[in-house]
């Protein structure tokens, strides 16, 4: 097992093919909601098309069924002294739950903690009180083992007044000045319980912000991972998203490691980890597709991101209906994404078109192959019309890394 690692897969395969058991002290994980929605989201960049995938079909049968044999890879490589926290909003909490004190055991479970975020906006048309929590639920591996745990306190809105107490023979008694006046003293911060009140991330919120759609704040990292975890620690977030728990580990001086089966979610990470100086190449992110094969089996749109980012392009803003246009090379250059072999005359016929109408007269088509008549096509193209569009194979992409 690689530590200040990233792994491009799903976290069931990749904990079942690279950890061994027993090798992590803390595991935040925050698995895409059990709901039916469907992101597609223009990043924080404003740039970039990415997508973001949190959809569930059949059923919370079928997402419970789904999540338990991540969970019981999760359970298999705690340390024996390790923590997990499953991050789960109102959709699934009560079977998750259920799935937990399976795997966990219900002697293991510690707490139910509620994140309040105070600052949501609420549409208060709906007949419901507003949705302001979501549930973390926390476990230890072993209750009867010294799990690590470390009691936080936070900042009181209002300092109080507090008895004074001193232990004296064994018994706790009130502190007295000379006059025999009990004494208190001001604090300002009280012991972290388990409601938990920390804003969620705002869109000004610039300088945290990704844009990912169900980015954690930091602040809410920084308390899970200081309390169930102590510097060196190995800290896993199997789900990781745009690496909001690995950025806080390296803050906080743990060892990490962030899974996510998004290749998009990954190379954001690695962009997150480069901010904060810590040296890591695309060959650091271990399964991250680089065969043509791993490439024929991405999702259209990571396909697309893959293609976009070793060309230096953008991805057109709009996923569908740009005129077959799906990023533009340094702003100005059409570029076209086909996930196929032999891509045929047509394609090109109808990207000429799509071309002047943006008023271009050069394109690029990549695809993993095309036919003779693609290439005949171009040549017509370049002849009558003075087009210049350029057939890219994904192979050649490959060769120039
Ligand atoms: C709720 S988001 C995590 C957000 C993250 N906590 C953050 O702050 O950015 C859930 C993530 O789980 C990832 N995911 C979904 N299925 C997965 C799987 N089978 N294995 C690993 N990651 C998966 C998604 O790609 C997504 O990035």
């Amino acid at each position: 097992m690689k530590t200040n690692a990233i792994y491009c897969g799903d976290c069931g395969d990749m904990l079942m093919n690279h950890f061994r058991g027993g090798c992590v002290d803390l595991i935040y994980m925050d698995p895409p909601f059990f709901s039916n929605k469907q992101y597609e989201v223009i990043w924080g960049d404003g740039y970039e098309l990415r997508a973001f995938e949190d959809r569930w079909k059949g059923g919370i049968k079928n997402y419970i069924a789904w999540m338990e044999p991540k969970l019981r890879e999760c359970h298999r490589v705690l340390k024996k002294t390790g923590s997990i926290y499953l991050h789960c909003d109102w959709h699934a909490n009560a079977h998750l739950r259920l799935l937990m004190d399976e795997i966990f055991g219900g002697n293991n479970f510690r707490n139910e903690i509620y994140w309040y975020y105070y600052n949501k906006m609420h549409d208060y048309r709906k007949k419901l009180f507003a949705r302001a929590t979501d549930t973390l639920l926390f476990y230890v591996k072993d209750a009867n083992s010294d799990s690590t745990f470390n009691m936080l306190e936070e900042k009181r809105d209002k300092p109080v007044k507090q008895l004074m107490r001193k232990k004296v023979d064994g018994k706790m008694v009130n502190v007295k000045d000379e006059k025999g006046h009990v004494m208190y003293r001001l604090r300002d911060k009280r012991i972290v319980d388990n409601v938990w009140r920390l804003s969620m991330l705002q869109p000004a919120d610039k300088k945290e912000r990704y844009g990912y759609p169900t980015q954690k704040p930091e602040h809410l990292l920084e308390r899970i991972i200081n309390a169930s975890s102590n510097p060196t620690d190995v800290v896993l977030d199997p789900m990781c998203g745009c690496g909001t728990a690995i950025a806080v580990a390296q803050k906080l001086k743990r060892r990490w490691i962030g899974i996510d089966v998004s290749p998009t979610a990954c190379r954001l990470m690695v962009k997150r980890m480069r901010k904060l100086k810590v040296r890591i190449t695309e060959n650091d992110v271990i399964g991250f597709p680089k065969t043509l094969g791993e490439l024929k089996e991405l999702k259209p749109f990571e396909f697309q991101n893959w293609v976009c980012q070793k060309l230096i392009a953008r991805a057109s803003r709009k996923k569908v209906g740009d005129m077959g246009i799906d990023g533009w090379i340094m702003g100005t250059i059409p570029l076209q994404v086909k996930q196929s072999e032999s891509v045929g005359r047509n394609v090109i016929d109808n990207f000429e078109t799509a071309m002047r109408r943006k008023g271009k007269d050069k394109g690029i088509i990549v695809a993993f192959s095309f036919t003779k008549g693609a290439y005949e096509e171009v040549a017509r193209a370049k002849l009558e019309n003075g087009a210049e569009i350029e057939l890219k194979m994904v192979k050649e992409i490959l060769a120039e890394e």
